[in-house]
């Protein structure tokens, strides 16, 4: 095997240089471009904190109200994809669904004419952070048999999704501000996160120079994995059956620590930090602001609570560094808000979107260019001679 060194699932192998995103796994550190998520998280909004990620720093006001001009620009769908939402089987999953739609995306919106490829990049970026918002609230709006609300250039970024998901002609909602500032602040929280599994994906995807919608659809599909962003709906339907089965977490403590079945606390551990993931912090005091906001508490927050506490005391979860990560308590959030489940992974993916664009901008921008060719341990037979058929046993 001469040099080739055998790291699975890459957990030690540098595979890139990048200067987006500084994560310290021992101490809980996140800094976006050097600036810590918690200052964003407090003072910054998503397309703020977008605009930063790809570009690499804070926009001056021009240059904000122009991304904001052009994100506002590029909202609309066309309405030949609307056949294509219409068309999938009842049930289909949305991440399946978005991935597939930002693939197609290529083909409504195809190579610009005239421009730059750094002007024609600008575009894309901006359709793409743009339209996947609108195609989100859009999808749900279908498989509701509902009619599908467009956007308002009147309002932000994040009002917007909101309003799109959730107002009827029957029945218009109301924009609550601190949802609104709730949902930046979850959005901004999952806006990057270095090399892990769908960032990987797409600069893999990337690095064989396909085009920046193939890449992000191939991150989306990477992304719906319940180890990875599909966990934040798993935490939920873990806690309903927790509540259904009468709200005593222990039972299921005690199995995450049994080496016989194979569940997993979800919601819990992460491959780099091996302390208290610094998003989940921040969304544990949002579940206790939005849950404020309900005429009802919810009762899948105290098990929440109850499950970490427990967790957190048990020697298991001690000997195994496994503390909350981000999908722990977003998934509660993303209820407050009236945001189904099954829809969970797909915000998800909404709040990364700027970090997975900078991640493939950053390969596509490198001067060494380099095609990803990982290579394996081969562990297969040795040499040997065909058999004819006839002589197999
Ligand atoms: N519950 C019970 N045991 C666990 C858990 C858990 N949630 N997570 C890890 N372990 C154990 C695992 O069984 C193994 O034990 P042992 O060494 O005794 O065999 C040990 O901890 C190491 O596990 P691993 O899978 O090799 O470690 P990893 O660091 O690669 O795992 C992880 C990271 C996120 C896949 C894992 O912690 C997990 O499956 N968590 C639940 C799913 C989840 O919440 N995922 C969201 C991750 S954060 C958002 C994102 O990045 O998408």
């Amino acid at each position: 095997t001469g040099l080739i060194t055998y790291d699975p699932g890459f957990n030690n192998t540098g595979s890139c240089k990048s200067a987006i995103t500084f994560m310290d796994g021992e101490n809980g550190v996140l800094r976006y471009r050097g600036i810590p998520v918690e200052q964003l998280a407090e003072k910054s909004t998503f397309v703020e904190t977008a605009y930063l990620l790809i570009n690499g720093r804070l926009p001056e006001q021009k240059e904000l109200t122009r991304f904001s001009v052009l994100l506002n620009d590029h909202s609309m769908v066309h309405e030949d994809m609307r056949t294509f939402f219409e068309n999938f089987p009842r049930g289909a999953h949305p991440m399946g669904i978005l991935s597939a739609m930002v693939n197609a995306l290529r083909f409504f919106y195809p190579q610009l004419e005239g421009l730059s490829e750094t002007e024609e990049l600008d575009i894309i970026v901006t359709r793409l952070i743009s339209k996947v918002r609108t195609m989100a609230a859009m999808s749900y709006k279908i498989s509701l048999g509902h009619k599908v609300v467009y956007p308002k250039p009147d309002l932000c970024y994040c009002a917007n999704f909101l309003n799109m998901m959730f107002d009827s002609p029957v029945k218009p909602y109301n924009l609550d501000p601190d949802f609104i500032r709730a949902l930046n602040v979850l959005w901004i929280l999952h806006g990057d996160h270095e090399q892990n599994c769908s960032t990987s994906a797409v600069r893999l995807v990337g690095s064989a120079r396909v085009n920046l919608y193939a890449s992000i659809s191939a991150g989306i599909s990477a992304l719906w994995g319940r180890l990875h962003g599909g966990a934040n709906q798993a935490v939920i339907r873990m806690m309903e059956e927790i509540h259904a089965a009468g709200g005593d977490v222990k039972p299921f403590v005690a199995r995450a620590r049994d080496k016989n079945d194979n569940f997993r606390l979800m919601g819990f551990g992460h491959s780099v930090y091996k302390t208290y993931d610094p998003r989940a912090k921040i969304i544990k005091k949002m579940a206790d602001t939005v849950q404020a906001k309900l005429d009802k508490s919810d009762p899948l927050l105290d098990i929440a609570r109850e499950l970490e506490e427990v967790a957190l005391k048990d020697p298991y979860f001690i000997d195994h560094n496994l503390y909350p990560n981000v999908d722990f308590y977003s998934g509660i959030v993303m209820r407050a808000m009236g945001i189904p489940t099954e829809m969970f992974t797909v915000m998800f993916a909404i709040g990364r979107l700027p970090g997975w664009i900078a991640q493939w901008k950053e390969c596509f921008d490198s001067p060494r260019w380099k095609l990803s060719r990982p290579r394996q341990i081969y562990i297969g037979n040795n040499v040997r001679d065909y058999t004819p058929i006839e002589a197999r046993t």
